[in-house]
């Protein structure tokens, strides 16, 4: 049925075939996710005719080499499982390049291959270029890209970057990257990628509010008690992540990016239109509400980071953080956090949002849960037991993706007693399909130009100034929320029960 209101906004734009430039592509994102993101696309019959990908790397190989690497790689992580046949199809899409991310020569190089695949591919000369790389080579492949005139449109053809996080360590240093990604590309052909709009569950908060009836009139502070935002990890520092982790911290690390973009899809108010702007719009105008915790005093009343130490995960015997590979037996880096956010806007005031983030809890979980009010007590508060507590919404974000409601019942019987029961849906029962990885989702909306589930500069520069106040506290004084510890494999510090207790709440169990 047509759209009466936006005859525009019916149907989603189309992927268009272009060459997918991996800067980085011999690393762990570009074998783990990139790549089979693509052959997953193919295998549901989504990747436009005509992808090509060159990977852009360092080391010496060649396209067989690094195709075979691949192949490895996908047998082990594909979604959809290998498929030889059509892995045989697809790898012949794929190339490799080696340069340094300095060498100018290597950028001509690549310019003048890129073309060959054009004439090749028959005159579409679209290209997709992902910074993948460490981000400390980002600058010179920004540079180098310009000086090269990659970034060039040609004609009708585009020339698209899309840029993996740490979208910089802190406010100043995110500036200077979007100063020069805004001198190289235009905005609107910039994508930050935020893998976490990507995911089914995360794109269907908006749904659930903004297409049901019942929930957005009791969306704000007059029904909502608080709202939680959980993301739970039983993984440590497996694999050398040590070395990357101890420089960041759960906050950059999670709560600056991943987290907080879902806070934004909770809060923001209806947006005028689904367009990639309409919507940024309104998510931006909740970054700006944060109040700021911008005193030591304010960080410590409502942060609280942790590190884990030695205990059980899943039955396993495992290390503290600080005896992690790579991370300093002094470290100072959180491997918890959780902050009591508030939103200052109309809707939500006086409504705290929990945020917490942590490593080596007792398994891996992300869910959204919204907790209501409770009624009053008038009728039922006085018989044996009470009312058993307020309704709670839950997102489950990942896994078992779903969303479950928490009703107070009478159980069967003579006398009148209560109880919490649950109605529950799960993505892979009702829906019958699971749900496409989020980088699926991305590339293809990269490829199709429609930026609404990446980050915009404002954004990403709004949410740094949130966590960068936090930072900058707990490194002028100790007192800012003081370094707590947990046992790995339980619910994190008793400093962050706390925190909620101090207002009345406390953590769902999940
Ligand atoms: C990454 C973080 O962005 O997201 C990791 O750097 C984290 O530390 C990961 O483990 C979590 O992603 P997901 O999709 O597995 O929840």
């Amino acid at each position: 049925m047509s759209n009466p209101f936006r005859e525009d906004l019916v149907s989603r734009a189309q992927p268009k075939a272009c060459t997918v430039v991996i800067f980085g592509a011999t690393g762990d994102l570009t074998h783990r996710k990139l790549v089979p993101a693509l052959y997953n696309l193919l295998v549901d019959g989504e990747l436009p005719t005509g992808v090509k990908i060159v990977g852009f790397a360092r080391r010496e190989k060649s396209d067989e080499e690094y195709r075979d690497g691949l192949e490895e790689i996908n047998r082990e992580v594909s979604r959809s499982g290998h498929e030889d046949a059509l892995w045989k199809q697809f790898r012949e899409c794929i190339s490799y390049h080696q340069s340094e991310f300095q060498d100018g020569d290597g950028y001509k190089r690549l310019g003048e291959r890129l073309d060959a695949i054009d004439r090749e591919r028959g005159g579409q000369g679209n290209r997709l270029f992902y910074l993948a790389s460490a981000p400390e080579f980002f600058d010179d492949i920004l540079e180098q890209m310009r000086d090269a005139g990659l970034n060039e449109h040609k004609g009708e053809c585009w020339s698209r970057v899309i840029v993996e996080k740490p979208f910089g360590t802190d406010l100043p240093s995110a500036q200077h990257l979007n100063t020069i990604v805004n001198a190289t590309f235009e905005e609107k052909d910039t994508y930050r990628i935020d893998h976490y709009l990507g995911k089914e569950t995360a794109q269907n908060i908006m749904v659930l509010r903004f297409a049901n009836a019942i929930f957005e009139p009791i969306w704000n502070s007059r029904y909502i008690e608080s709202v939680e935002i959980t993301c739970a990890e039983h993984l440590g520092m497996e694999g050398g992540r040590g070395g990357y982790y101890d420089k960041s911290g759960a906050l950059r690390d999670m709560v600056q990016n991943h987290l907080l973009q879902l806070l934004s899809l909770v809060a923001m108010e209806p947006p005028t239109d689904l367009s990639a702007d309409g919507v940024r719009d309104e998510k931006v105008k909740v970054f700006r509400s944060l109040r700021q915790w911008d005193t030591p005093e304010l960080v410590a009343a409502n942060v609280v980071r942790g590190q884990y130490v030695a205990g059980y995960v899943n039955g396993q015997e495992v290390i503290g953080y600080r005896e992690e590979d790579r991370v300093d037996p002094e470290s100072m880096t959180e491997a918890y956090v959780a902050v009591r956010v508030m939103v200052d806007t109309w809707r939500w005031s006086g409504v705290p949002f929990y945020v917490r983030m942590g490593k080596r809890l007792p398994k891996k979980a992300t869910e959204i849960s919204i907790h209501f009010k409770e009624v009053p007590g008038v009728l039922f508060g006085a018989l044996p037991g009470g009312l058993p507590g307020g309704n709670v919404l839950v997102m489950r974000i990942q896994p078992d993706e779903g969303i479950s409601l928490r009703i107070t019942s009478k159980l069967p019987g003579t006398s009148l007693r209560m109880e919490p029961v649950k109605m529950d849906f799960h993505y892979a029962s009702s829906f019958g399909k699971s749900s496409p990885e989020a980088y699926e989702r991305l590339l293809l909306d990269a490829m199709a130009g429609d930026a609404t589930l990446f980050a915009r500069r404002d954004e990403v520069e709004e949410a740094w100034r949130f966590v960068d106040h936090i930072e900058r506290a707990w490194h002028q004084s100790e007192k800012a929320s003081p370094m707590t510890e947990y046992a790995a494999g339980s619910w994190g510090p008793r400093e962050a029960d706390e925190l909620l207790a101090a207002h009345g709440h406390a953590w769902r169990r999940l």
